[in-house]
């Protein structure tokens, strides 16, 4: 079986920052299968050539001491870029055609990552259902989708409608980074590899819950983008409310994906609403000093960087303890952290 990552955004930063060094790290770990390619796509006019010239650059600087000119020469053997618009046409027909010559016919697994602007990837989606790239008679399909994934219910509900057009839910990969960090599979482990505390996991023995994401960086240059999100849709909705889910979720009787996610949801569901005070009492919204000198902020901006919530889980497990989140720009410490408080 051979194996074809094509990455949408090939020219961006999350590409050459985080995508390809990790595909990299794999690859010199032996953890890539044989043959993996990999294909950027996007409107720059690189050749394959100039492409993996950009990438050794990048990868030397963000992989640091795990780079080896010879082990990434036999990488880029595999790597390719095909210039192209989301939105013509005519470039996902030329795509396919690059994908069918390299492939050779040989049944292939594809994923599709979507490493674009938010606004980019319904069309991105519907490109590759009208070029057939969706067709998986030949190898399975499977389409990456980073975060934001919209930015409220209705949003999101118009982006999934959208993807399900073209991809069924199984091939469907909703990203979130943060669920690959050491913090998180070792909470895993911690709660269901461990014996010792799964007795003492619940509100007989636990006062409250700390779950804080701290970052000592300010907004940088991404002070446009950070200005429409603020630190509730950029940190909360997903990476702290999956922290949350991750910590207080039942036992999954199986540790597959959709009995793992049904757990989560429940979490979600059991999660009190505020209402009336709540809104004040329990929630705190603030601003680093500065931000509104930030590049691309407007001077009278609203938007938080900083917000701290304290939630109640209406379930027998936590019925009366707190939750506590919080997650800021510019604070004095760089922190992940989820601490439980025994009684
Ligand atoms: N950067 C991060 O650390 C990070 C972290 C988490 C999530 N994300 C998410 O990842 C996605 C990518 O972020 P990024 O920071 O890499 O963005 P970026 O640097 O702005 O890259 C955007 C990419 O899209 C390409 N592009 C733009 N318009 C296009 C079009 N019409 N057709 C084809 N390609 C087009 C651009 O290349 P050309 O101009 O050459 O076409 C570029 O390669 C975003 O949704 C972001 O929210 C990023």
């Amino acid at each position: 079986m051979s194996h074809t990552m094509v990455i949408f955004g090939a020219s961006g930063d999350l590409t050459s920052r985080k995508l390809i060094p990790a595909l990299y790290r794999l690859f010199q770990q032996g953890r890539l299968p044989t043959p993996t390619r990999i294909v950027g796509v996007a409107r720059s006019p690189f050749t394959n050539e100039e492409w993996r010239n950009q990438l050794a650059v990048t990868t030397a600087k963000f992989a640091k001491h795990d780079f080896t000119p010879e082990s990434w020469a036999a990488f880029a053997e595999n790597v390719f870029y095909q210039s192209g618009d989301i939105a013509t046409d005519e470039d996902f027909v030329q795509l396919k055609v690059l994908l069918d010559t390299l492939e050779a016919n040989a049944k292939t697994t594809r994923v599709y990552y979507l490493s674009t602007m938010p606004q980019l990837y319904a069309p991105a989606i519907a490109q590759l259902g009208k070029a057939g790239l969706a067709d998986d008679s030949a190898g399975e399909r499977r389409v990456v989708i980073e975060k934001p994934f919209g930015t409220d219910l209705a949003t999101s509900r118009s982006l999934n409608d959208s993807i399900h057009k073209v991809f069924r839910e199984d091939q469907i990969y909703r990203i979130d980074h943060y669920l690959g960090k050491e913090t998180v599979q070792n909470m895993m482990i911690l709660r269901f590899g461990n014996t010792i505390f799964e007795p003492l996991w619940n509100r007989n023995y636990i006062d409250h819950v700390q779950i804080t994401c701290a970052e000592e960086v300010a907004v940088g240059r991404r002070g446009g983008y950070y200005d429409k999100s603020g630190i509730l849709r950029d940190m909360f909705q997903n990476h702290l409310f999956q922290l949350m889910m991750i910590t207080a979720m039942e036992t999954p009787v199986r540790f597959n994906a959709d009995i793992v996610r049904d757990e989560k949801v429940k979490v979600l569901r059991a999660v009190r609403r505020f209402q009336g005070s709540d809104y004040s009492e329990s929630c705190i919204r603030g601003q680093y000093t500065g931000y509104l000198k930030e590049e691309g902020v407007p001077a009278d901006s609203q938007t938080e960087t900083f917000a701290a919530l304290k939630l109640l889980i209406d379930n027998w497990r936590w019925k009366g303890v707190p939750f506590y989140l919080r997650s800021g720009k510019a604070l004095a410490c760089r922190t992940t952290q989820i601490v439980i408080q025994f009684k």
